[in-house]
């Protein structure tokens, strides 16, 4: 693990878009794994304000995102196909083919994971997977369980992701309760990971991540064993490492 440490939120951002940057000017036809969340809305912004000036170009990128509520269609605005549109696809130059975000109102869910499997395999699998962590140490929304699943899925949220996932709807009863994600195999599989962190309240999720035992009760901390995983944190997020 590489293990960058800045100063805050800003400097993150900026960090992170720059080795988003970096491989799509290397690899113009990367296959980006992208999350959603507060933590990288900031480089959406950087990555943004670098392509209007016209240093970036993602004309020929594939994008696949990370996860999906399960029960939000696409309009809704908590929904992650809405976030990703808002807060990034509609203000670059992504072609509409290459966006991939789960189904979360697939009529048959099962074949829904199936199919976003075979979709990564088509691309060739993912060039650089781009990750948040939540505080119970999740990834995408692989939860804290005794197993790590590995391929997509469907699964229930835990009672922190939940409460965390608050803040962005009216009530926690409105929070849905299911996701669909891509699994732990998934991220492990892409070439490069780069997980941005920041805040107080992750902390110890990053503790436990880096310095603790490999764990399916600390989802992250699968990433110990990736081959190319640079995280980068806010002197908040890392300071109990
Ligand atoms: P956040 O979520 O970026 O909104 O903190 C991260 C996550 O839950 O994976």
């Amino acid at each position: 693990m590489k293990i960058i440490k800045v100063k805050n939120y800003d400097e993150m951002s900026r960090k992170a878009a720059n080795i988003i940057s970096a491989q799509v000017l290397i690899k113009p036809d990367s296959v980006l794994g992208l999350a959603t969340g507060g933590s990288p809305l900031g480089t959406y912004k950087q990555l943004i304000e670098w392509y209007n000036k016209g240093d970036i170009d993602f004309s020929e990128i594939t994008s696949i995102n990370l996860d999906e509520y399960v029960g939000l269609p696409d309009t809704h605005e908590q929904s992650y196909h809405y976030f990703m549109h808002e807060n990034f696809f509609d203000h670059v130059n992504v072609k509409p083919e290459n966006i991939h975000v789960p189904n979360g109102v697939a009529a048959n869910m099962t074949q829904a994971c199936r199919e976003y499997e075979e979709l990564i395999k088509k691309a060739g699998g993912i060039d650089l997977q781009l990750l948040g962590i939540g505080t119970d140490g999740h990834i995408g929304f692989n939860e804290p369980d005794d197993f790590f699943e590995p391929l997509t899925h469907v699964v229930s949220l835990t009672e922190s992701t939940i409460k965390a996932n608050t803040r962005f709807f009216d009530s926690e009863d409105d929070v849905p309760r299911k996701a669909i994600t891509v699994g732990i195999k998934t991220i492990m599989q892409a070439k490069k990971v780069l997980l941005i962190v920041n805040g107080k309240n992750k902390a110890d999720a990053v503790k436990e991540a880096v310095c603790g035992k490999v764990t399916p009760a600390v989802p992250a901390s699968i990433l110990q064993l990736h081959p190319d995983c640079t995280i980068i944190g806010d002197e908040e997020a890392f300071s109990k490492l």
